[in-house]
């Protein structure tokens, strides 16, 4: 089955990408990866060239060219992997799995790193990586990320027909679903009950980088806030299990629409009070063999404080990561509050020692800026029109004129005080 899009990935390899005047980039909220792959096959065209002159890039050309020398080793330009469906073949026991349910055809290098870290620790388990889109494009770094952990399984997943099958088909689930405010996290939510309650295992969301081995427990669910409420962030349950038939039975009976956690931490926290027979959940409690972990263990940093990840300062990340080392399996750092800050890779922040250290394929394409996102875009319209010339326009815009024959010109804002590089 792998060998079906890798050879996809393979014809690929020859296509040298096109040579065009205008680059454009994308520069918007979703545009990490995507940045990122113009940012590798940037480099690979620097590669072919054999004039000294690179070096006259003032912007950190040397980083760039670590770059190239990545990029031509797995050899893969603008191509795209065509993902096959997950289907019964797949079924692996005691699989861990992570989803992508946006749609979106892209997988973050923060997303990659939650991956690599996982599949780091277990080289026994197969991790099953589920995308909500046929493709992923740009996928230089998610397939050599495939070759040196075999044991990720990087499928399509079709969320109307797994939950159609499950017991949450009494719902009108498309409708149902478009209604919803937080559509991604709520099919990301009803998915890994479903999942779990066909297959059992382990669900792991993508904002985590995995620290330490996961906890071998047949049922076991992370909590939060002091213990008293359940985040499905974690959980790990044998098939058939009836704590996620009753999650399930209740949505269906009542969707939430509005609230984000309306459809998974509130419904995992209501059935394990039923389950438990209490009013109160208190982590350590094992009821009726379902553990539920202290808070420390998936929850070190709680959302309103999750920026501190991010937080260079020693007085603040190495406190962190030592009681991260000491406490938890996995650091989950929120990929909803924090996934417009970049990361420098090589600083002090708890998130970038941690990834340095638990995802070091991702880490060393990052280079400078760990997770790019638009901050590679500021720096990348700089060196290629330094080297090539021409256009560079945000993806944002459209284009109602010709645009100007000026051979150097820079849109302004703010009454021409402030200049808007989104066209130089
Ligand atoms: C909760 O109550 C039910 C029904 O009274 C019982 O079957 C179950 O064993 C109880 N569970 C626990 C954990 O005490
Ligand atoms: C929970 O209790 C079951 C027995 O009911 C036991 O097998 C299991 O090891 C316990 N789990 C933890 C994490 O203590
Ligand atoms: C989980 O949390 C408990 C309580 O803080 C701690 O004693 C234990 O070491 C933690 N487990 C891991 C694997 O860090
Ligand atoms: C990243 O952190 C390193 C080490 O603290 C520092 O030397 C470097 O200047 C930082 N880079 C950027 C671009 O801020």
């Amino acid at each position: 089955m792998c060998l079906s899009f890798s050879e996809n990935t393979r014809d690929m390899l020859n296509k040298k990408p096109a040579k065009s005047r205008m680059f454009i980039l994308i520069a918007g909220c979703f545009s990490a990866t995507l940045t990122a792959a113009f940012y590798f096959a940037s480099g690979s065209k620097m590669l072919d060239k054999s004039d000294q002159d690179d070096n006259k890039v003032i912007l950190g050309i040397e980083e760039y060219r670590s770059e190239v020398l990545l990029m031509s080793d797995s050899g893969i330009i603008n191509s795209k992997l065509d993902l096959s469906l997950f289907s019964p073949e797949d079924y692996a026991k005691d699989a861990i799995y992570m989803m992508e349910t946006s749609g979106r055809q892209l997988l973050s290098a923060k997303q990659l790193c939650s991956v690599e870290s996982t599949a780091r620790l277990h080289p026994s388990k197969t991790i099953v990586l589920l995308v909500a889109s046929d493709t992923i494009v740009y996928p230089t770094l998610i397939t050599s990320l495939l070759r040196k952990h075999p044991n990720v399984l990087l499928r399509k997943i079709d969320v109307g027909k797994v939950l159609s099958t499950s017991p949450l088909k009494n719902m009108d689930i498309e409708n149902t679903l478009k209604k919803s405010k937080f559509v991604t996290e709520h099919a990301s939510d009803l998915l890994r009950f479903a999942l779990l309650y066909e297959h059992g295992g382990i669900y792991l969301d993508l904002d985590m980088i995995v620290i330490k081995k996961l906890p071998e427990v047949a049922n076991g669910v992370a909590t939060a806030n002091e213990g008293t409420y359940l985040n499905p962030a974690f959980i790990a349950f044998q098939k058939g299990h009836p704590v996620l038939l009753d999650c399930m039975n209740h949505i269906s009976e009542s969707f939430n629409k509005d609230w984000f956690n309306g459809n998974g931490p509130d419904r995992i926290t209501e059935a394990m009070k039923r389950w438990c027979n209490t009013s109160t959940l208190q982590p350590g409690m094992n009821c009726s063999n379902v553990y539920l972990f202290p808070v420390d263990n998936f929850t070190h940093l709680n959302w309103g404080i999750s920026m501190k990840a991010f937080d260079e300062d020693p007085a603040i990340a190495d406190p962190l990561v030592a009681n991260l080392e000491s406490n938890a399996f996995v650091f989950h750092y929120y990929n909803d509050v924090t996934r417009v800050v970049d990361a420098n890779i090589t600083g002090n922040s708890a998130i970038a020692r941690m990834a340095r250290k638990y995802c070091p394929l991702v880490t060393s394409y990052s280079r400078d800026w760990l997770f790019v996102t638009e901050h590679t875009s500021d720096l990348l319209r700089l060196v290629l029109l330094y080297e090539h010339g021409g256009n560079y326009m945000d993806f944002d815009m459209i284009v109602l004129k010709e645009l100007p024959k000026v051979a150097n010109g820079v849109a302004t804002a703010d009454d021409g005080k402030y200049l808007a590089n989104g066209k130089n």
